[in-house]
């Protein structure tokens, strides 16, 4: 018997990128050595102490029993003292953190917490795909901010126009960017709060790359800009920080009233996290950032190999400020698609397609620091070797 998907089921967006995957898979199996910058899946492990902090944490009785259904006190107040640390910002551990199963799940519940059908929800264009999804199951419907380059990649609130800004009650932005590696400075912060509260705009920074800022410039958290609690919340996700990707587990902190949403939606679809993944969590936020110091350098590194390196064959690309993303314009005569298909098939060089990230996406792909500098050197020479440039 077939059962039919809900109607809801059927709106959802198609998964752009299965077909990257698919025909990489399809390259692969024909023998070719891919060389995937595609994707965005953290290529190092966890930092040991955290594993260890883990395996101790697995061996409690107490933490085979469900956790509290908001999460455990200690890993919020590990938030509350991580934000205090690293970010100055005062934190109430109790009323303004909730613990998530990673930042995909609080991006895609937020829309449901806060939005109706047919709500307006202000989405970055080009973004991260997962945003859609949560819009999707709201039911609610996207405006467009287009991130170019003639503006460092920010949202130009101005040229949005008063009646979108005015229709809209919900806002997603993120710094360090996927897929533009922009970042974000205090001041646009403060210009994104005036505009929140001017028009009653719940914003929503997703800081999936926070820790991952180059050249000795460590990336703004939202909330360290005067007003942002009153006017949204901050995600934060253990994925990129500290190589927990497969951990699930993240954050959010800021408004009030905005986590008590997440919390009374999650309450509804799950109890929270295994403890022992918690009691790691809290470990890695607590303990020593040398892991976190040394990831940023490695990035760094790399991104350096390969925007020196695709410059030196003629490629005129531009370094990302963070993320662990370089996002490089796409040569003359060919779109995005065209390039990202010509460079595996000619080069075995896996790129994503920047339209997958939306209409402002065309004309650049993105590539991830996401492999060891040798393997990014062999994938400049290659794509040398088409004579592209
Ligand atoms: C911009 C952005 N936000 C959120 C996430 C979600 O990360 P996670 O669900 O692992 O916390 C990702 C992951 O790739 C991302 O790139």
């Amino acid at each position: 018997m077939h059962f039919e998907k809900s109607q809801l089921l059927k709106t959802l967006p198609k998964q752009f990128f299965a077909s990257l995957v698919e025909k990489v898979g399809n390259i692969s199996a024909m023998g070719h050595d891919v060389i995937n910058l595609g994707q965005g899946n953290p290529d190092q492990p966890t930092p040991g102490h955290i594993v260890k902090r883990l395996q101790e944490a697995a061996e409690k009785p107490l933490n085979h029993k469900y956790s509290p259904f908001k999460g455990h006190q200690y890993l919020k107040d590990a938030a509350a003292e991580y934000y205090r640390r690293e970010y100055g910002v005062n934190i109430d551990p109790n009323t303004e953190v909730a613990i998530l199963f990673g930042g995909k799940a609080g991006l895609v519940e937020l829309p449901q917490c806060l939005l109706n059908p047919g709500d307006t929800i202000l989405v970055p264009d080009p973004g991260y795909p997962d945003y859609w999804s949560g819009v999707a199951m709201a039911q609610a419907v996207m405006e467009y901010m287009p991130l170019t380059e003639e503006n460092e990649f920010l949202p130009d609130y101005p040229s949005i126009g008063e009646e979108a800004l005015q229709r809209a009650k919900l806002m997603f932005l993120n710094y360090p960017n996927n897929p533009t590696g922009g970042t974000a400075t205090k001041e646009f912060f403060d210009e994104t709060i005036a505009v929140a509260k001017k028009h009653s705009i719940c914003v929503v920074h997703d800081f999936a790359y926070g820790a991952i800022g180059f050249d000795g410039n460590k990336p703004v958290s939202f909330l360290e800009a005067e007003g942002a609690k009153e006017v949204g919340i901050e995600i934060y996700t253990l994925s990129k920080t500290y190589n927990m990707a497969g951990w699930r587990v993240g954050f959010a902190v800021g408004n009030k009233s905005v986590i008590e949403a997440i919390e009374l939606i999650q309450d509804h679809l799950y109890v929270s996290l295994f403890p022992a993944i918690q009691e790691a969590a809290a470990t890695a936020l607590l303990e020593s950032q040398a892991c976190v110091d040394e990831l940023v350098q490695t990035y760094e590194s790399r991104r350096n190999v390969l925007i020196e390196g695709l410059k030196e064959i003629g490629w005129e690309v531009t370094a990302p400020k963070g993320s662990f993303f370089a996002w490089l314009k796409v040569p003359e005569g060919y779109s995005s698609q065209e390039f990202a298909d010509y460079l595996l098939e000619h080069a075995h060089v896996a790129v994503a397609p920047g339209i997958g990230f939306g209409q402002y996406g065309e004309g650049y792909v993105r590539t991830g620091l996401l492999t060891s500098e040798d393997r990014l050197k062999e994938a400049v020479r290659r794509i040398k070797e088409l004579n592209l440039f």
